[in-house]
């Protein structure tokens, strides 16, 4: 039987950065974050036969994704299984800090669970999907989502639904190759090296509680402000790594200087950088289209996207 399922990137206000078990990969910190609706990743399961599994990533095969996709499908399906073929479209660049892993192992582990008749429910598919991508975990859920780090495993929860705090993302791309060092060994460079890796890791329980709060009482302005300090406070354990790891670039400055002249003119918005160049500026509903306007005219910037937010992975045809 082959299974379509249908995943959205997510995009962390508080940041998932460093890793507690490598092994398994658990996170060290809990991370907060909004699932985007108009971004997607639709993966394709089918098992049978023997061999080998193959995977096409937007039409070409991807012999150097193949690795973690079989990875996951073990997890899921286990090791003895019958070799499996994959198809993977996403309507967004990928492997450029758009989160792409993240929708991508997140529309898997859907896909495959029902391909396999196993029929687990979200938290055990999120933690799965976190074993192969840590920020995948949450584009199980839609809406506002709370990943929290326990010794472990990690647990999730819904702090909002899509609709009940329309929320839009404008993004700002600024370079659309692929980034220089992929998260998973830039976090482990990070933890080794930094010296603000340990305080990074310390004050997260903080940043949580304020985010968690301004989510609860819809309080913009205070989500703006823990969502810029933590998203610098992360790209400082980056920048101080050895050597360093610097994913901004020119026009990543501009856009961030865009949205802070914006905020004083009166709109409600803030940016936050994963990693990679691209600036994701959330904003509310009455100033997207100002937001639009002003990052697309950003010098560097390549293309914006447009995406409120939208719900949790799902299968999409059988
Ligand atoms: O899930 P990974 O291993 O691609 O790590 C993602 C890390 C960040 O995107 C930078 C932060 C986050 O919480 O999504």
């Amino acid at each position: 039987m082959k299974v379509t399922a249908q995943a959205q990137p997510n995009i962390a206000l508080v940041k998932y950065w460093g890793k507690r078990d490598l092994a398994r990969n658990l996170p060290a910190v809990s991370s907060l974050s909004i699932t985007l609706d108009s971004l997607w990743t639709r993966m394709s399961v089918s098992f049978g036969g023997a061999g080998t599994d193959s995977l096409e990533v937007n039409g070409a095969v991807a012999p150097t994704m193949l690795d973690r996709v079989s990875g996951c499908l073990d997890l899921v399906v286990g090791s003895e299984r019958e070799c499996a073929q994959v198809v993977s479209e996403s309507n967004f660049p990928i492997g450029a800090g758009l989160a792409s892993s993240a929708s991508a192992f997140a529309a898997l582990v859907v896909a495959a669970d029902e391909a396999a008749g196993s029929g687990r429910d979200t938290l055990m598919l999120a933690r799965l999907a976190g074993a192969a991508s840590g920020s995948a975990a949450r584009s199980l859920y839609g809406g506002i989502v709370e990943l929290t780090a326990g010794i472990d495993e990690i647990d999730l929860r819904n702090l909002a639904e899509h609709d009940e705090w329309p929320l839009e993302v404008v993004v700002a791309v600024t370079e659309k190759g692929q980034k220089p060092v992929g998260s998973g060994e830039a976090m482990v460079r990070g933890a080794g090296t930094s010296p603000f890796y340990s305080s990074w890791i310390e004050r997260q329980d903080e940043d949580m509680k304020c985010a968690r709060t301004a989510v609860a009482e819809r309080d913009f302005a205070s989500l703006a402000h823990i969502a810029e300090h933590n998203c610098l406070k992360m790209h400082s354990v980056m920048w101080t790594s050895r050597p360093p790891i610097v994913y901004w670039n020119k026009a990543t400055l501009g856009c961030m200087e865009v949205v802070r002249s914006l905020r004083a003119a009166g709109h409600s918005v803030f940016f936050t950088i994963d990693a990679g160049p691209q600036v994701k500026a959330v904003c509310l509903p009455e100033s997207a289209d100002a937001v639009e306007a002003a990052l697309s005219a950003t010098h560097g910037v390549v293309q914006t996207m447009r995406s409120g937010l939208g719900t949790g992975a799902r299968i999409i045809a059988t």
